[in-house]
């Protein structure tokens, strides 16, 4: 997936003086001539600043560490954490479109972004309130489709969920992240199958098994030490 700037840049950035403050104690945490080591926080204060990376702010970072722009180009345009286009000042949305998603309905979500915030990733819907776009796997695939939004994952996304969720925030609430289906984390649909039993006696899994084999545990390096299992602890 190509990952190029945007045609449209505004003509400079800075970082206000509580950012420049913040990015100079950062810089201080790396030895002498290190101070490059900082640019990924660095980048990413700008991207909260402005919303979005620029490239006045990519060279502006750069400058700031004493790097080549080429170099700080490098790390903006790798990864997906930065946005290297306008987005949405309510919520960019971010839907995994690798295997696992894909196969469980992503291309459909991709089909409700583009039917309720703009045709094309990276582009703002018409009130310049939202913008997608699609990602590689964010590793959340047990709970596959799913999308990220903001700083938060939204999973066991359907048509209907994602459509809602889009409208919730367009109504200024901000949802509960997490799985969407009611299932807690990432437990199988109908509950847990495995450490269903406090006394450790479960039929499936390592805890039955521990147990019945004996009060021990062998480490790798050969001694011995009491199961401290917290479910049997006094
Ligand atoms: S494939 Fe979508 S989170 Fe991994």
């Amino acid at each position: 997936m190509l990952r190029r700037l945007s045609p449209v840049q505004p003509d400079s950035f800075e970082f206000s003086p509580k950012n420049l403050e913040w990015a100079n104690a950062q810089i201080t945490k790396y030895p002498e001539g290190r101070q490059q080591s900082a640019i990924i926080p660095v980048l990413w204060r700008a991207q909260e600043q402005e919303g979005w990376l620029s490239r006045p702010a990519i060279e502006y970072c750069a400058t700031l560490l004493g790097m080549p722009y080429i170099r700080a180009l490098e790390v903006a345009t790798f990864y997906f954490m930065f946005q290297l286009y306008p987005v949405g000042t309510v919520a960019h949305i971010q839907i995994c479109g690798t295997t696992t998603c894909m196969i469980c309905g992503a291309e459909d979500l991709i089909r409700v972004c583009k039917e309720k915030i703009a045709a094309n990733p990276h582009t703002l819907s018409a009130d310049g309130r939202f913008s997608w776009e699609e990602v590689e796997c964010l590793g959340a695939c047990t709970n596959a489709p799913m999308a990220q939004i903001g700083k938060d994952f939204y999973e066991d996304l359907t048509v209907e969920k994602l459509a809602a969720l889009i409208d919730s925030f367009a109504a200024g609430e901000v949802p509960v992240p997490g799985p969407q289906n009611g299932r807690f984390s990432v437990e199988p649909l109908g509950g847990a199958t495995t450490l269903t039993s406090e006394s450790g006696e479960a039929h499936n899994g390592s805890v039955g098994l521990a147990v019945r084999i004996g009060d021990t545990i062998k480490r790798i390096d050969g001694t011995e030490v009491p199961i401290t299992t917290p479910w049997l602890a006094k």
